[in-house]
Order: structure tokens, then sequence, then C-alpha cells
């Protein structure tokens, strides 16, 4: 269990879009008493700001990188925790939490993501946000490049389908619009792509992770698991 007296952790949790890890990364941090931190939220508070300053056209078209590298220093993400537990993303100070998550942005983040000033930028802001320990982030290069001295890794998978279906039905329940599973498929495939041949901190399951395909569990069994593992930790590190 985890106690006060407990070593404090850092717990990564990286995957494939739309696998999960958000869902399982803040009904751990909440189970165990952590912070939470979506870094795949900052990715795309920075898009939105691209989008919104001409910096980038539909799709991630026409990114003027140059133009972003210098517009970075001046950008300021925070989490605003919320009355229900939740936590919103704030883009300079704004509430960007719905409009992170249109299609419209997932369609761009990627291209914004794979920009070498960006990651630098994004990186360490999560560094400093992981300073403490007692965190739990989720995203595509937390146990690689982030954090590489995590003491939990997790790496999570599940097929395209199953993912593109998840993402859908939570697109629909937040009444985005005109938006087809084809396109929301064809999205999570083309991100798959980017995300995972990028030359700068590809995605790619670290050495030390322990993988987990979440294809055919209840969210219940997926909590189960991770708590598991992750007192296994805690137990391993007062030895
Ligand atoms: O919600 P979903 O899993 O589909 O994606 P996300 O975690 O919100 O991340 C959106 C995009 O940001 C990803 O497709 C990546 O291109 C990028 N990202 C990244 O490059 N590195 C991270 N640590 C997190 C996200």
């Amino acid at each position: 269990m985890n106690t006060p007296t407990s070593p404090r952790i850092i717990v990564a949790i990286d995957g494939f879009s739309s696998s999960g890890k958000s869902t399982m990364a803040r009904r751990l941090a909440s189970a165990v008493g952590y912070r939470y931190i979506d870094s795949g939220a900052m990715y795309r508070a920075v898009t939105l700001y691209a989008l919104e300053h001409d910096l980038c056209g539909p799709g991630g078209e026409g990114l003027d990188a140059d133009g972003l590298a210098a517009a970075l220093p001046g950008i300021t993400i925070d989490f605003a925790p919320q009355p229900d537990g939740s936590q919103h993303t704030l883009l300079d100070g704004r509430d960007v939490e719905s409009e992170i998550r249109l299609l419209r942005v997932s369609e761009a983040v990627s291209p914004v993501a794979a920009l070498p000033a960006v990651r630098r930028r994004l990186t360490a802001m999560q560094q400093e946000l992981g300073r403490g320990r007692g965190i739990v982030m989720d995203g595509r290069d937390i146990g690689t490049t982030v954090f590489p001295d995590a003491e939990l890794k997790i790496y999570l998978d599940a097929s395209a389908e199953t993912r593109a279906r998840r993402r859908f039905t939570e697109l629909m329940a937040k009444g985005a619009g005109e938006v087809s599973y084809e396109e929301v498929l064809a999205n999570v495939v083309h991100r798959d792509e980017i995300d995972r041949t990028r030359a700068e901190s590809p995605l790619r399951r670290a050495d030390d992770a322990i993988g987990l395909d979440n294809s055919s569990m209840t969210l219940e069994e997926q909590d189960r698991w991770l708590l598991e593992r992750f007192d296994h930790t805690i137990q391993s590190l007062r030895r």
C-alpha cells in the first residue's frame, strides 16, 4: 500500500494514440494520491496556438517551424484543478480543455510534436513538473526521454480499430460534431505513423517498460493490473 512514508516515484505511461493511457494514468494518480500530467495536452495546446496564430494550416500543412520556435518562450501552459478532481489545460491562462481535443487539433498535432524546438521546450517543462516525483505522466516519450529514470514504466497498446472506436465514442459523447468513425481511424493510423517514425524522441518501448495490450481488458481489470505493479515497485524500493 502507498502510505505517507512510501517512497514517491515517477510512473511513465507511453503508447499509441487513444490506447487509454490518460484514463489509466488519471485513475492510478487518484488511487495513490499522485499528480497526473497529460503530456499530450501540452503538445495539443502548442498546436492550438500554432493554428490560432496562422503558424500552421489544417492538418499541420505549411507549418512555420521558425515562427513557432520564436513564439515558444512566450507561451505558458498550466493545468487548473477542477472541483470534480479532473484538471483543465490552460494556454496563456485560457481554458482550452475542450478545444484541444477536437479533430482539428488531432489532425495537426503530430507534425507540430515532431519539431525539435517544441519537444525541447515541452520536455523541459515536463521534467520541471516531475522534480518532486510523486507523479504519473502519460505520453509517447516519457519513459525514454523525459524520465528515463522513472521507477515504473508502462507501454500500452491496443489494435488501431479498438483505439479508434474508443476515441469515436468519446468524441460522440462530447458532441464534437460531424465526425465519422473512418475519419477517426484514419487520424489514429496517421498519427501512429508520424509518432513512430519522427527523428526526435520517436514513440518506442523503453527496454525496461512493462508492455500491456488492453484491447480486451475492462477498466477495473486494468486498474488492478497497474496497482499491483505500482505496489510491487514501491515494495522493491523499500528493500
Ligand atoms: O489522446 P491521444 O492518445 O490520442 O494523444 P495525446 O496523448 O493527446 O497526444 C497527442 C499527440 O501529441 C500525439 O499524437 C503525439 O504526436 C504528441 N505527443 C508527443 O509527441 N509526445 C508526448 N509525450 C505526448 C504526445
